[in-house]
C-alpha cells in the first residue's frame, strides 16, 4: 500500500492506495467520531462490494447501515440526494455518524455533497470504486449534483477525512469504464508533467490490461498531482482550474447529448483534444503535440473528437461553466505538452473554427 496526503492544515486526509484495502478496518476506524457509518453505494455496486465493506466493519464492531441509489449519471439529482436524507432520518443518523462513499464518482459527489448538508456537516469517507474516482474525484473535496441546465452545477466543498483506493476492485470495471478513467490520468500529464506523459504513452497498453504496478503507479502519481494542485488553491481562487483541462468543452457535451449518453471521463477525453486544438490555434501548440495528444487519447479508448452540437448550442451550454467569470468564458489550455494555462481571451472565431473542424 502507498500513502500520501492532502495537505490542508487541520483538515488534512490520508489517500491509500493499494490491494485489498476494502478489508482494512484499520484504515477507516481512526476516522470515525462513532461506531455508527452509513454505507452510501448504487444497484451495480452493492451486489459486488458492499458485504465485504460491511463485514469488514462489523468485525470491528461498527454498526452499519446501507444506502443503496440507482446507480447512473442520470440519477445524480436532487432527487436521489434526497433518498439519501430520507435514510438518514429513518435511521436516525446522528452528527457524529460517518457516512461511507463506496463507488464511483458519481456516489462519491453525492454522498459528499449529502455529508455537507446533513445536520450541516457529517463526516465522509471515500472509498472510490472507478478508475476515475479513485484518480480524480474522491479527491480534493468538489461534491454536488448535476442541474438540468449544467453539469455540478448544486455543489459544496466539502473535504473527506481519508480516501481508499482499493485497486482490487478495479478487475471489475467495464473496459469503457477504465478508459473513461484514463482521461483524466492522460490530464495529469498534459497539465503539469511531461515525463508522466511519455510514461502513459509508453505504458497504455500495461494500464488497459490492469497490469498492477503500472495501474498502482498511474494512481499514485495522478493522486500526487491533484493532491499537489489542491493544497495550493482548495475552493479555486485561480490554478485549481487546471484541474479542468477538457471539461469546459466536456459539460457541455455532457449536458447537450444528455446525462450518461457520452461518459464523463469520454467527453473529458474529447474535450482534451478540442483544447489541445485551441492551443495549437493560438499558437501555443505544433500540430506535432497536437498529433501526440490525440494519439494518446485515442491509445486509452477514447474518442478524440467532439459529436456535432451547432456553434449557438456549444456556446450556450460552455455559458453555464463555472469558470465563466463576468459572462466571459474562461478556458484551460496548453502552452506547451506538460504546462496548462487558463485564458480569457480566446477569439470567437477560433473557438467557431475549432467547433466546425472536420471531425
Ligand atoms: P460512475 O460513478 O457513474 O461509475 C461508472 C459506472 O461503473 C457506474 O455504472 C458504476 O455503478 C459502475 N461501477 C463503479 N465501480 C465499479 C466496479 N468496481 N466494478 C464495476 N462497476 C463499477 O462514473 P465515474 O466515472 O466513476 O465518475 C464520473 C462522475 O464523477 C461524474 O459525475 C463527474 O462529474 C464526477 N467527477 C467529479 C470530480 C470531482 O472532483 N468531484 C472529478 C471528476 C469527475
Ligand atoms: N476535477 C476538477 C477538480 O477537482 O478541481
Amino acid at each position: 500500500m502507498q500513502t500520501l496526503s492532502v495537505e490542508l492544515g487541520d483538515r488534512s486526509y490520508p489517500i491509500h492506495i493499494g490491494a485489498g484495502l476494502l478489508d482494512r478496518a484499520d484504515l477507516m476506524l481512526p476516522h470515525l467520531a462513532q461506531k455508527r457509518v452509513a454505507v452510501v453505494t448504487n444497484t451495480t455496486v452493492a451486489p459486488l462490494y458492499l458485504q465485504r465493506l460491511t463485514q469488514t466493519l462489523t468485525a470491528a464492531g461498527v454498526a452499519v447501515h446501507p444506502i443503496v441509489l440507482p446507480d447512473g449519471e442520470a440519477c445524480k439529482n436532487w432527487e436521489t440526494l434526497n433518498l439519501i436524507f430520507d435514510a438518514l432520518l429513518t435511521w436516525r443518523a446522528e452528527r457524529k455518524t460517518t457516512l461511507i462513499a463506496l463507488g464511483g464518482g458519481v456516489i462519491g459527489d453525492m454522498t459528499g455533497f449529502a455529508a455537507a448538508c446533513y445536520q450541516r456537516g457529517v463526516p465522509f469517507i471515500q472509498i472510490p470504486t472507478t478508475l476515475l474516482s479513485q484518480v480524480d474525484s474522491s479527491v480534493g473535496g468538489k461534491t454536488g449534483i448535476n442541474h438540468p441546465l449544467g453539469k455540478n452545477m448544486i455543489g459544496a466543498f466539502y473535504q473527506p477525512k481519508a480516501v481508499l483506493a482499493d485497486t482490487d476492485t478495479l478487475k471489475t470495471l467495464p473496459p469503457r469504464e477504465l478508459s473513461a478513467g484514463l482521461a483524466e490520468v492522460i490530464k495529469y500529464g498534459l497539465i503539469r508533467d511531461a515525463d508522466f506523459l511519455a510514461w502513459l504513452e509508453a505504458n497504455m497498453d500495461r494500464l488497459r490490461s490492469l497490469d498492477a504496478l503500472a495501474i498502482a503507479h498511474a494512481i499514485y502519481r495522478s493522486c500526487e498531482i491533484k493532491a499537489q494542485v489542491v493544497g495550493e488553491d482548495e475552493r479555486e481562487g485561480g490554478i485549481r482550474a487546471i484541474l479542468n483541462l477538457g471539461h469546459t468543452f466536456g459539460h457541455a457535451i455532457e449536458t447537450g447529448m444528455g446525462y450518461g449518453t457520452w461518459l464523463h471521463g469520454e467527453a473529458v477525453g474529447a474535450g482534451m483534444a478540442l483544447a489541445a486544438e485551441t492551443s495549437r490555434r493560438l499558437g501555443w501548440l505544433s500540430a506535432g503535440d497536437v498529433a501526440r495528444a490525440r494519439a494518446l487519447i485515442r491509445a486509452a479508448g477514447l474518442p478524440d473528437a467532439a459529436p456535432e452540437l451547432g456553434l449557438e448550442t456549444w456556446l450556450d451550454y460552455m455559458g453555464h461553466d463555472k469558470k465563466v467569470e463576468s459572462g466571459k468564458l474562461r478556458f484551460v489550455l496548453l502552452k506547451r505538452l506538460g504546462e496548462a494555462v487558463i485564458t480569457g481571451e480566446v477569439p470567437r472565431d477560433v473557438l467557431a473554427g475549432v467547433l466546425a473542424a472536420p471531425r
